[in-house]
């Protein structure tokens, strides 16, 4: 007979099936394909007319700098490097840069950011429920509910019409309780690439601070869209409308820095004193998450935010890296008027009208791989292969 404990003995072997991500199953999916002429417009990374994603010379520069100059790798401490983001506050926040009510601190990529975000938020108000448009990035619910925090589905994005369900996301957070969060992206939206305009955040962020909500932005692509500082126009502005925010910032596309994880966390209260509490909550739940964030990435975008110089001509690949999206954008667009939607669209992604089925064929005939959902990267395409991907989508499309 099974004593109680062997009855109750569990081990790893007894863990059930994951259901894997679904864009880390597309990437395994691409680079199995051995087909030579296949085109990943998957995942969401930029490459240039050749179809690479080369390292910024602005961080290889840092890079070296850091070689010949780092003495030494010892602890930073939880906050990570605090000159990159004594750094990055202009860029991000603009002339909200010398609020003291807003406070910073480095996280391992935007991931990293939105998962301390939140874990803020379920100590603070544990019953909060999260507001998150639909359709949004795959990971942000699962990132939601590890942290317990109940996710609420409001209406964004039409995809057949490819435009914002805006009076359809209003009336959802109307009915949002005080103390929930509104999760919103910044810019480049992911993954419709439909922004919101200037007009529509002064309408959101009124509903917002009406209900007494907390936005949260999400903003992984800052000056891929229309510049710098207008891409930060909705962060900025909930800075000004809502005693308190949250912000999840990535410096992974626009650094270029993909596999080095750089991002950071920014959180607005009502009073400094107020904000220093909640930061040491932060450090404290960051402790027991990853202790310390890595350094090497956020050194080299720190060595370059502090060189006027190479500051400039950072400013001038991230102005590249942008013409090249709006540029394939344009060119989309102008192909067919089923497509003409993506040429008023920001950032790296744009939803295609297809069904599950016709973006699996597109995969097993053309080699062509984007998310299920009909999302894909734009800026995924080297320039020879653009006319083939839009005459295989207008293909799918159908007559
Ligand atoms: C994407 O959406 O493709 C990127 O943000 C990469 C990721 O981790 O999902």
């Amino acid at each position: 007979m099974l004593t109680d404990t062997a009855e109750k003995a569990r081990g790893l072997a007894n863990l059930p099936p994951v259901q894997s991500d679904s864009l880390l199953q597309l990437i395994a999916l691409c680079n199995a394909d051995q087909r030579p002429d296949k085109i990943d417009v998957g995942v969401g990374v930029w490459r240039d007319g050749a179809g690479n994603t080369p390292i910024l010379r602005t961080i290889k520069a840092a890079e070296q700098r850091l070689v010949e100059s780092q003495v030494t790798k010892s602890y930073l401490g939880s906050a990570g490097d605090k000159r990159f983001t004594e750094l990055l506050r202009p860029i991000l926040l603009g002339e909200h840069a010398d609020d003291d009510r807003i406070a910073g601190l480095q996280t391992p990529g935007g991931c990293g950011a939105l998962r301390l975000g939140f874990e803020l938020i379920a100590a603070a108000n544990p019953g909060s429920h999260v507001h998150f448009g639909a359709p949004t990035w795959p990971n942000h619910p699962p990132i939601i509910q590890s942290v317990g925090l109940e996710c609420v589905e409001y209406p964004y994005y039409e995809r057949g019409q490819g435009v914002i369900r805006f009076e359809d996301m209003i009336a959802s957070l109307r009915e949002a309780a005080p103390g929930d969060v509104a999760l919103l992206h910044g810019c480049c939206h992911n993954p419709t690439g439909a922004d919101l305009s200037d007009n529509q955040w002064r309408e959101v962020a009124n509903v917002v601070a009406e209900r007494g909500l907390i936005p949260f932005i999400d903003i992984a692509y800052q000056g891929f869209g229309r510049g710098l500082d207008e891409d930060a126009f909705g962060v900025r502005l909930m800075l000004e409308t809502c005693d308190e925010v949250v912000i999840a910032q990535s410096c992974d596309k626009n650094f270029s820095v993909y596999r080095d994880r750089v991002g950071s966390l920014w959180i607005k209260t009502g009073s400094a004193e107020t904000t220093a509490k909640a930061l040491a909550h932060v450090f404290q739940i960051a402790r027991q998450m990853w202790s310390m964030p890595p350094d090497h990435g956020a050194a080299a975008v720190h060595i370059i935010l502090d060189d006027p110089q190479l500051k400039n001509d950072w400013l001038q690949e991230v102005a590249l890296m942008r013409d090249r999206i709006n540029a394939l954008r344009q060119r989309i667009a102008s192909a067919d008027p089923r497509l003409a939607f993506i040429g008023r669209q920001f950032g790296m992604f744009s939803m295609l009208p297809l069904s599950k089925e016709q973006v699996v064929r597109l995969r097993e005939t053309h080699a062509i791989y984007m998310a299920d959902s009909g999302r894909f990267n734009i800026v995924g395409l080297s320039d020879a292969q653009v006319d083939r991907f839009i005459a295989a989508v207008v293909e799918a499309l159908g007559a």
